[in-house]
């Protein structure tokens, strides 16, 4: 070995173990030691890639060995100076993830950062904050305007804050060739050379950029004189974040070098590795058909683009009425949701209810908050400012028996409302379908017990009288715990606002029906009693409310159960699946409890409150005779000459609203 590389070996070796690393150099990162995380990889040709995934992730890519920008820790910065290759390589081509920011940290481990518009770099909570002790030159790409950007396509210096210290549209001044402005598009799918210059004793930092090939330009983007005293410990990280959007976006870093006290090593321009091109992009080889084909190719982009665009813009077109500013935070915005349930894709569906499709989702910009997204379509514009005042008033209800409403948000002919996401999906699922396993006595116990309660918040705890008018066990949804959990509270209101002053919908289930309402008579909470009174029987027995395969005396399940009752074997109604392994006594007081839930004439029901006294075995279950005329439900509601009158509650307001009904 010639004795001046052994000489420098050594020398180099001295530097690392006194005052680490002062410079270095990758013309691509094959083999790069670098220290990556979230969604960084360096791909097979070299390049290093923070992103390409339309998962809401975010990535570092760190020199793995921190940087000594201070002398001591009182001493002054040091001056610097580095230099990097970018391209950011798109799906569509205005269509963007959030960009790219070279930056500084104290620590690998950036404290509670995180992606989306934060880059990786900071999050809600400490933005701004001094603490963060980050510098940070960012490549922009979307214009975010809580932190004031200036459009989407800027190169900014930010210092602890995701708000730009200084920002530029990117472009540059060519060295050559009459010193006027060029624009630059960051997200142009090109390779770009950036320069970070600073200088210790001015306290000045330059900010350059050129497209590749380009020599350095004189003048900078972005210079700026700024004391980072504050800012710089002794020891920095020095790397690259990025954060990936729905939109599919590859980030990469290409070459990249750095220096202290000194100016940043050139990069090797012709190592450097080439950038994945889009693969609309790709090009004929065959040359007679080159021209004809690249004009068509060229339209057919052009109109293929617009479609897209104006296409995207109707996707994502949403309806927002002055009234409405006073919700603002219970209203979601119809892109966010679109990219939560990844524009509604079929996939996502969880189930289609009466009113519309349910969709899972993830909402953007959120550490992966599970949503379902409920789409109803609506044609009547008249009643829809109540409505959605009652659906936000809804969104005030707190209870850890119902499913919670986290807001809405509204399109032409249509709305969404968002729900938490149920990990256990719901009820009837879990009863009625064949392979799933099996709810035992005391889960399905619990259950009833949770939607008791919820119901009874509902009715009276909390300050409005709300009907849910629906209830049945396809609109009980199971959390990760297998609590019970009422959904669609208050929705049945929807058909009220959209139909004719004279109609009236009859609204909820065939078999959960109280015969008054089935006679069009309102909803009220008696009629909510009855249907929990079905519910009760339908968990016990393990049976739809009405099974048309079932034998003739056991298709209606109400009817069934009180035949069992009269021949004195009310046992025999519960659910066989169950086994032997529970209190008998127990699932007769449920039984019993569900044929006086159902009693025909609203006034012997329970209220929810006495139901849940019941369940607790606070006080004793009354004995029970039926009121039904020929013992069954069926009977009742094929008899015409039963009077109405005799069925509607004393007292018992016909409403005008839900949430309108007094105390
Ligand atoms: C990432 O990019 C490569 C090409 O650069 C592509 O083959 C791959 O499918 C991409 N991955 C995802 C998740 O899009
Ligand atoms: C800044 O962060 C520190 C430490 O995390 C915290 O104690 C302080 O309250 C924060 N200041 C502001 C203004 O948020
Ligand atoms: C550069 O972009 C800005 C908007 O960012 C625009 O106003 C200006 O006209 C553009 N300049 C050129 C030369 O295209
Ligand atoms: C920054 O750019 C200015 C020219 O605009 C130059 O005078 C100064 O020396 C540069 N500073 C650094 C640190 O490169
Ligand atoms: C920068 O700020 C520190 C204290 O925050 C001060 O001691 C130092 O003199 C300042 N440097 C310059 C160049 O203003
Ligand atoms: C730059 O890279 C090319 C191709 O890898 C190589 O042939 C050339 O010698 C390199 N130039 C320098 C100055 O290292």
């Amino acid at each position: 070995m010639p004795l001046r590389v052994l000489l420098w070996c050594l020398l180099l070796r001295l530097a690392a173990s006194s005052d680490g690393v002062d410079h270095f150099v990758f013309n691509g990162f094959h083999g790069a030691e670098l220290r990556l995380d979230g969604t960084a990889t360096i791909t097979s040709e070299g390049l290093l890639r923070l992103t390409n995934t339309t998962k809401l992730l975010m990535s570092h890519a760190f020199f793995p060995t921190p940087i000594r920008f201070r002398s001591s820790p009182a001493g002054s910065i040091s001056s610097f100076s580095s230099t990097f290759v970018f391209g950011i390589v798109p799906e569509f081509a205005d269509l963007s993830g959030h960009g790219i920011a070279f930056f500084m940290s104290p620590s690998e481990d950036i404290p509670g950062a995180i992606g989306s518009q934060y880059l990786g770099l900071f999050s809600p909570s400490n933005n701004g904050n001094s603490s963060n002790h980050i510098f940070a030159v960012e490549l922009d790409t979307i214009q975010n305007p809580e932190f004031a950007d200036i459009n989407a396509n800027h190169v900014g210096i930010d210092i602890n804050s995701m708000r730009s210290y200084r920002s530029l549209p990117a472009g540059y001044r060519p060295r050559h060739g009459g010193g006027g402005f060029r624009n630059l598009t960051l997200i142009s799918g090109h390779r770009m050379q950036v320069w970070v210059e600073f200088d210790g004793t001015q306290m000045q930092v330059n900010v350059t950029l050129a497209p590749l090939g380009e020599p350095k330009p004189s003048i900078p983007l972005l210079s700026a004189i700024t004391n980072l005293s504050d800012v710089f410990f002794e020891s920095m990280y020095v790397g690259f974040s990025s954060s990936s959007d729905p939109f599919l976006t590859s980030h990469y870093i290409v070459g990249w070098s750095f220096k202290m006290n000194g100016e940043a090593p050139a990069l090797n321009l012709s190592s450097l590795p080439l950038l994945p091109t889009r693969p609309a992009a790709k090009q004929s080889k065959n040359l007679a058909t080159w021209v004809p084909a690249s004009l068509s190719a060229i339209l057919l982009i052009t109109v293929a683009g617009i479609v897209l665009l104006v296409r995207r813009r109707i996707q994502l077109s949403e309806v927002i009425e002055d009234w409405e500013l006073e919700y603002g935070p219970s209203r979601f915005s119809y892109k966010d949701l679109f990219m939560a349930t990844k524009g509604f894709s079929d996939k996502e569906v969880l189930g289609a209810g009466g009113f519309g499709k349910v969709y899972r989702g993830v909402l953007p910009k959120s550490e992966n908050v599970e949503i379902a997204v409920k789409r109803i379509s609506h044609d009547s514009r008249q009643g829809v400012k109540e409505f959605v005042a009652e659906i936000v008033s809804i969104g005030r209800l707190r209870h850890r028996n119902l499913v919670q409403l986290r807001g809405y948000c509204r399109r032409k002919g249509e709305l969404l409302l968002v729900y938490d996401f149920m990990a256990n999906g719901s009820l009837d699922k879990l009863l009625f379908d064949q392979n799933t396993p099996k709810l035992d006595w005391n889960q399905r116990f619990r259950i009833i017990k949770g939607v008791a309660s919820g119901l009874l918040y509902l009715h009276e705890e909390w300050e409005q009288v709300v009907v849910h008018r629906d209830i049945k066990a396809s609109n009980v949804l199971l959390d990760d715990e297998l609590n019970g959990r009422l959904g669609d509270f208050g929705l049945a209101r929807l058909y009220d606002h959209g139909g004719a002053p004279q109609t009236t919908h009859v609204v909820g289930t065939m078999g959960y029906l109280a015969p008054e309402l089935a006679k069009g008579g309102k909803a009220n909470k008696a009629t909510d009693v009855f249907a929990f009174g079905v519910f009760l029987l339908e968990v016990a027995c393990g049976r739809r409310p009405i099974d048309a395969q079932a034998a003739e005396e056991e298709a209606v399940l109400v009817d069934w159960v009180l035949s069992c009752w009269s021949r004195g074997a009310i046992l025999e109604a519960a659910d066989s699946k169950l086994g032997d392994v529970y209190a008998t006594e127990v699932v007769e007081l449920v039984l019993r409890l569900g044929l006086l839930c159902c009693d025909p004439v609203p006034t012997v029901r329970p209220s929810m409150r006495q139901v849940l006294q019941f369940l607790e075995g606070d006080v004793p279950l009354p004995e029970f005779t039926s009121n039904y005329l020929n013992g069954t439900v069926m009977s009742l509601l094929q008899n015409e000459a039963w009077d109405t009158n005799m069925l509607s509650c004393p007292g018992g307001s016909t409403t005008a609203s839900v949430l309108s009904e007094g105390r």
